[in-house]
């Protein structure tokens, strides 16, 4: 990691706290969570149904406010900017994906991977279109550019909600299960495409998973339990 000396981590969390719910119901969700994620980093998070796993990645993609900590992102603080700004630098710098992909069916793929471009508002229509091709090839959708996402089968889609979420080339990828809803032929491609990107343009991914086999071939496995990481383990990158 010698060549990356100098540069800010990708993501950094440090002791995040979070409440949610209302008076005798609140429950204190994130007891404080510290967090590094450096660039050509590859992270799972793991544990029980509860422990704060979703919540967690909510702030740390700008979906939510903590209570209290501190989280930068490329280097820069990111907590104390107005709603306007955070969505902003949500669409700029964090690829999210989710179990469900929430994909607008009736669009195409191309036009679903161009959406955060739309937003981003730095290319022409016709630059954007090319890059939604591109990013669709890359996994292995550039055939099916043109069709209605409805018309694609469950894996095809959650690929296509990858490609979405590299749109803007952003520096951080968090995932919710990405693979919870796939088999396992899907759930593998999937996840080395997101690898791939990572170590090859030195981004981040986090990601939530019950797999055991995932988390294994992660190179950062963080365990949760009742809103802290209790356990991190490094893996040896094979191959
Ligand atoms: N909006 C909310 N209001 C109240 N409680 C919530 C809310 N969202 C999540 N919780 C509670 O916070 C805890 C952590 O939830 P979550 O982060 O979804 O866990 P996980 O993703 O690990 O299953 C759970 O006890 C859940 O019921
Ligand atoms: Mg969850």
């Amino acid at each position: 990691m010698d060549l990356l000396a100098g540069h800010p981590p990708c993501l950094s969390a440090r002791t995040l706290e979070r409440y949610l719910g209302e008076e005798e119901s609140r429950i204190h969700v994130l007891r404080g969570v510290t967090l590094t994620l450096d660039p050509g980093s590859v992270h799972a998070i793991v544990g029980p149904s509860g422990c704060g796993k979703s919540s967690l990645l909510y702030i740390l993609g700008l979906l939510d406010n903590p209570d209290a900590g501190h989280l930068e992102i490329g280097g820069v603080p990111v907590l104390s900017i107005d709603d306007n700004v955070a969505s902003a630098k949500r669409n700029e710098m964090i690829g999210f994906v989710f179990q469900f992909h929430f994909l607008l069916e009736d669009f195409t793929a191309a036009e679903n991977v161009m959406i955060p471009m739309r937003r981003l508002g730095k290319l022409t229509e016709a630059e954007m279109e090319e890059r939604a091709v591109l990013l669709l090839e890359e996994v292995g959708l550039g055939a099916k550019a043109k069709r209605p996402s409805r018309h694609l089968s469950g894996g095809e889609q959650q690929r296509v909600a990858i490609a979405r979420a590299l749109a803007n080339d952003p520096l951080v990828l968090l995932a919710d299960e990405p693979t919870g809803n796939l088999d396992s032929l899907n759930s593998d491609r999937v996840f080395s495409l997101l690898t791939r990107v990572v170590h090859n343009r030195n981004k981040a991914l986090l990601l939530v998973t019950h797999n055991p086999e995932i988390a294994e071939k992660c190179d950062w496995v963080h365990e949760m339990k009742d809103g802290l990481i209790v356990n991190t383990t490094r893996n040896e990158r094979k191959g």
